[in-house]
């Protein structure tokens, strides 16, 4: 089944919203004011669509998160099923700092298409499209590198990959210095990071490194739209991840899910701009009216692309 297109439009108003009421807590240091602005903004306009939403990625658990928790059911209970996966700031240091990089972002699949990710780190990598097969998390990295620098027929030298800078990605990044691959690190915001991939234009070939489980759901079910390859596999570390994921129904700890495990279907992903980027601008606001720039990918009708709205305030 196909989810209609007429929920682009509203979906893009959920993120479009929430990324204005954020936006107003754009650069004054509290990332918590610009995070609550938009949970209440996408709890309220999601409540508004005729569907019944399920969030299997929200803020949190029940008992620490009383919006937008995974759980919580959303819509008007008039309309399909959908699973969705939400992160109203994504880049939360972004928005309290005035950083490019700030989105709001949210996925929807066909009742139990979305994966139900745990609040754990998740290793992730991702390229654009390429032959099965030809990249892996189970490879190592010189491999990697090197069959992805045979496939798009391009020096090893003239590779770039995006790596979030975090002193866990030491090795990978020393190694990939060795390799005299081109780095792409960014401070935050893989999201952002794993969706620079998806489009030649931003010039990263590869994206990898550990980020958070939410995170890669939600850049898998933008990347899957554009037919790139994604694989994850969840880092359960202390006796709180590992309960939790027991809890979710994960047996296996150590699986590695592939693209089509995290996302299946249809599906429709927004990401409205808080504050510019090299994918989206951030919220402007003349006048009476904002002006948002949402990227939009929905699977079924091949959508891919930035779409610029103009909503009273
Ligand atoms: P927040 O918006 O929740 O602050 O997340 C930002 C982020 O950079 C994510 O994009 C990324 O997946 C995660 O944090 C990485 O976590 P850590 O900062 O612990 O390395």
């Amino acid at each position: 089944m196909a989810i209609d297109k007429k929920f682009i439009d509203q979906f893009i108003k959920v993120t479009s919203k929430a990324a204005h009421e954020s936006s107003h807590q754009v650069g004054k240091k509290n990332k918590e004011a610009a995070d609550k602005a938009a949970v209440d903004s996408m709890r309220t306009e999601l409540n508004k669509i005729d569907m019944t939403g399920k969030v299997v990625i929200g803020e949190g658990a029940l008992d620490e998160a009383p919006m937008l928790y995974t759980g919580e059911v959303l819509g008007t209970k008039n309309g399909p099923d959908f699973d969705i996966a939400v992160d109203p700031v994504e880049g939360t240091n972004f928005a309290a700092y005035n950083l490019p990089g700030a989105i709001s972002v949210l996925a929807i699949a066909e009742k139990g298409n979305l994966f139900n990710a745990p609040e754990t780190y998740m290793e992730k990598i991702a390229t654009g499209k390429i032959e099965k097969g030809l990249i892996d998390l189970d490879f190592p990295l010189e491999k990697n590198i090197k069959n992805l620098s045979d496939f798009k027929n391009k020096k090893i030298s003239s590779i770039t990959a995006c790596i979030l800078d975090r002193p866990r990605h030491a090795k990978i990044i020393n190694k990939l210095k060795e390799l005299k691959v081109n780095l792409k690190l960014i401070t935050d915001g893989d999201v952002l990071g794993a969706l620079y991939v998806s489009d030649p234009k931003y010039k990263v070939d590869i994206f990898l490194g550990i980020g958070g489980g939410p995170e890669g759901v939600l850049a898998a079910s933008a990347l899957d739209a554009y037919d790139c390859h994604f694989q994850g596999r969840f880092i359960f570390d202390n006796d709180k991840n590992v309960k939790e994921a027991k809890e979710m129904g994960i047996t296996n700890f150590s699986k590695k899910y592939e693209l089509n495990e995290i996302i299946k279907g249809d599906s429709i992903f927004c990401a409205t701009g808080i504050t510019t980027n090299e994918v989206i601008k951030g919220i402007n606001i003349i006048g009476d009216s904002y002006v948002s720039e949402t990227l939009i990918t929905h699977k079924n009708s091949n959508t891919k692309k930035i779409i610029k709205k103009t909503y009273p305030i």
